[in-house]
Parts: C-alpha cells; sequence; structure tokens
C-alpha cells in the first residue's frame, strides 16, 4: 500500500516525464504552489540544464526552484511556457478544480493561463464527482471582506476568514464551505463579479487540460 508521500511522488514523477520532451534551451516552464509541486520541483531541478528556467506562482516555490539553481522569471518577461504544472485540493471527471488551499490561488490562474497546457498533478483522493466538499478559497481585498462575505452567503456559502494569512498578493482569503458547486463554471464568473474579490479558487472557466493522477495501480492519465 503506497502512502500519499508516495503517491505525491509518482505524480510529480509522472508530470517531470510528461514535460521532458518539451524541454530546450530557450523553454521556460510554469510551477505550481503546494506539496506535490514542491515534489515536481525536485524532479524539474535535476534537468536544470535542458530548459531556461521557470515562472512560478509563488514566493514560496520561487525559493525552492532558485535553492536547487533553476532561474526564475518574472512573467512580464516571459511571453509564452508550453505547459503550467500545478496540484490541486479537488478535482472532478471534467478537470475542474478547486485550488487556493495554500492560498497561491491568483498567481495560479495567472501563471496557467499564459501556459499553453495545464497539468494537474494529483494523487487519486482528490478526485470527486462534485467540487465543494473542500472550501472554496476566494481571495479578497482587505477593506472588501465583509461586503463579499455577505455576497458569499447570498450565494449559499459559508464564508470563514483565513486568520492570520496574508496572500503573496498583500490580500485576505476567505475559504467558504457550503456551496453546491453543480455549475462550476458559472460559479466561477458570478464570485469572480463580486467587486472586491481578486480571485476565486475555481478553476472551471479555464480547468486542466490533462491530469496526472496518482494510484495504488498507477498513475492514471484523464483528459476532459
Ligand atoms: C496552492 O494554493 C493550491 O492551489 C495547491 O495547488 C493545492 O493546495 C494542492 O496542494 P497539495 O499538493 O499540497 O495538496
Amino acid at each position: 500500500m503506497l502512502t500519499q508521500q508516495e503517491l505525491k511522488q509518482n505524480a510529480a514523477q509522472a508530470a517531470v516525464d510528461y514535460i521532458l520532451p518539451m524541454l530546450r534551451t530557450d523553454v521556460i516552464v510554469g510551477v505550481g504552489t503546494g506539496s506535490t509541486a514542491d515534489l515536481f520541483i525536485d524532479g524539474l531541478a535535476m534537468h536544470k540544464e535542458r530548459f531556461r528556467g521557470a515562472v512560478s506562482s509563488s514566493d514560496r516555490s520561487s525559493a525552492r526552484l532558485s535553492a536547487l539553481g533553476v532561474r526564475v522569471f518574472d512573467l512580464n518577461d516571459v511571453q509564452t511556457m508550453p505547459v503550467y504544472v500545478d496540484g490541486a485540493d479537488e478535482i472532478d471527471a471534467g478537470l475542474h478544480m478547486i485550488k487556493g488551499g495554500g492560498g497561491a490561488l491568483t498567481r495560479e490562474k495567472i501563471v496557467a493561463s499564459v501556459a499553453e497546457r495545464f497539468v494537474c498533478i494529483v494523487d487519486e483522493s482528490k478526485l470527486v464527482q462534485k467540487l465543494g466538499r473542500f472550501p472554496l478559497p476566494v481571495e479578497v481585498i482587505p477593506m472588501a471582506r465583509a461586503a463579499v462575505a455577505r455576497e458569499l452567503v447570498r450565494l449559499g456559502g459559508q464564508p470563514v476568514l483565513r486568520e492570520g494569512f496574508v496572500t503573496d498578493n498583500g490580500c485576505e482569503i476567505l475559504d467558504v464551505a457550503g456551496l453546491a458547486i453543480a455549475q462550476p463554471e458559472q460559479l466561477e464568473a458570478a464570485i469572480n463579479n463580486i467587486p472586491g474579490v481578486v480571485t476565486c479558487g475555481l478553476f472551471a472557466i479555464a480547468g486542466a487540460d490533462i491530469a496526472l493522477m496518482s494510484t495504488q495501480d498507477g498513475v492514471r492519465e484523464l483528459r476532459a
């Protein structure tokens, strides 16, 4: 029986193997945030001579990349990336995701939007029939926290401020429990339209292109 850590390691290694054919000395790789992404960074860094560098979705991942000798680029200096690799807190069969458990959702969405392909790396515990068991992270401008929370209650959620947490963008996170996410694209658009919301952790309008899901029987490739 593989442990969850071993399952994460297998998904991360599968992503390294998946992107190896894309690497060239002028290629920049998009890199996500979280414990699975950390393992991907470790594997990716072993091939650092084969690509130019990375754009990361968090200060935490940038520090890890730099420590391993991978050059980290500012997204403003990069026009294209063949791939963005990141974990998720939940994923459904349509490859819609809830992300942001680590609080990096906004930069994750930005970097993913610039990359040509989003490769999601998860262990099988993250696969759900319907999104919403994991409280949905919503990044908010601090002065709008209460106003946004009232709107989220109107949408059926129970928002809770992530105490003592400030995002890399200097904002706050509301974790929203109790949302019935029957229509993820519509809910993503509705939440993103609330004034004061920076972004919500639903990645449904643009989900993953491929998921490498680690199971006890090996890594399965899922496509939407
Ligand atoms: C970070 O903000 C999140 O979106 C992560 O991608 C997500 O929390 C998955 O993290 P783990 O790989 O640690 O489960």
